[in-house]
């Protein structure tokens, strides 16, 4: 399967963020999504997943043949898709053993029936994998957890879904050495023909575990430029200036 994005425009409040993104992820290839802080890039996850509060505004979002702008969320996790959050959010009274049994349901085709003692088995031996305590199952879902376990949490959710395409927003900001390492682990261990990611980063150090196929950088709600991992050194050595230029001055004769 292919991810492909094409001239996508979206506007939040009648604010345009996104200005023409073109990106193609096909399965079995990881792509990292780097660029300044409010270049988009979160605003781009949360329109691929379907956040209601953005308004598409133009281009075409499609998983191989099927449009999927037109798909409720649940619907495009259903096709595989999948969002790991910058923030993700705390929701007291709901389980997080609940909500993965839940995400795990709604992942089914209608009629489905979830095998519930090994999705379990299953779940117990991701988090062994994740070097998580079997009890966080049983908190409600992120509440009280240490901004390094929501996240620990957001790979648990990937692992039991096994998504056909993972964005993961910022997932590793916030992460002690061990636990970035842990993460990657499980992008890594998904990593084949039947996956692929994109992967939102400001930093090199999660790259260092997770090789990127391609780099992209959103400037401005655009893609300024695309490369292969040599662009993360250079935006490591050199920072956003001479993108920030080069992208005004093309704007500019537009
Ligand atoms: N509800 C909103 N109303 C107005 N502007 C918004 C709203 N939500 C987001 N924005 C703006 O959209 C822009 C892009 O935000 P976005 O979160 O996508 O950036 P980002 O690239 O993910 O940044 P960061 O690296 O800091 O996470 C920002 O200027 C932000 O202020
Ligand atoms: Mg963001």
């Amino acid at each position: 399967m292919e991810l492909r994005i094409h001239g996508l425009h979206a506007s939040i409040e009648g604010k345009e963020i996104l200005k023409g993104i073109d990106l193609t992820l096909p399965q079995g290839e990881i792509h990292a999504l780097m660029g300044p802080n409010g270049s988009g890039k979160s605003t781009l996850a949360n329109v691929l997943m379907g956040h209601p509060s953005y308004e598409v505004t133009g281009g075409e979002v499609y998983m191989d043949d099927i449009d999927i702008l037109s798909l409720e969320p649940y619907q495009r996790a259903r096709l595989g898709l999948f969002l790991a959050f910058q923030y993700p959010v705390e929701i007291p009274g709901l389980t997080a053993g609940k909500f993965l049994k839940r995400a795990a349901e709604l992942r089914l085709e209608d009629g489905g029936k979830l095998n519930v003692s090994s999705f379990i088995r299953e779940l117990r031996a991701h988090m062994d994998f994740l070097e998580m305590d079997h009890q966080f199952i049983n908190r409600y879902l992120n509440e009280g957890f240490s901004g390094g376990e929501k996240k620990r949490m957001e790979m648990l959710q990937m692992l039991a879904l096994q998504p056909a395409f993972a964005v993961l927003d910022e997932t590793d900001s916030g992460l002690d050495i061990d636990a970035l390492k842990i993460v990657s682990k499980g992008v890594n261990s998904l990593k084949g023909p039947g996956f692929g990611a994109l992967i939102i980063t400001h930093y090199q150090r999660i790259l260092n575990y997770i090789r990127p196929d391609r780099v992209h950088v959103m400037v401005g709600g655009r893609i300024v430029r695309s490369g292969g991992p040599e662009l993360v050194e250079r935006l490591e050595k050199d920072g956003y200036d001479w993108l920030k230029s080069q992208a005004a001055a093309e704007h500019a004769k537009v």
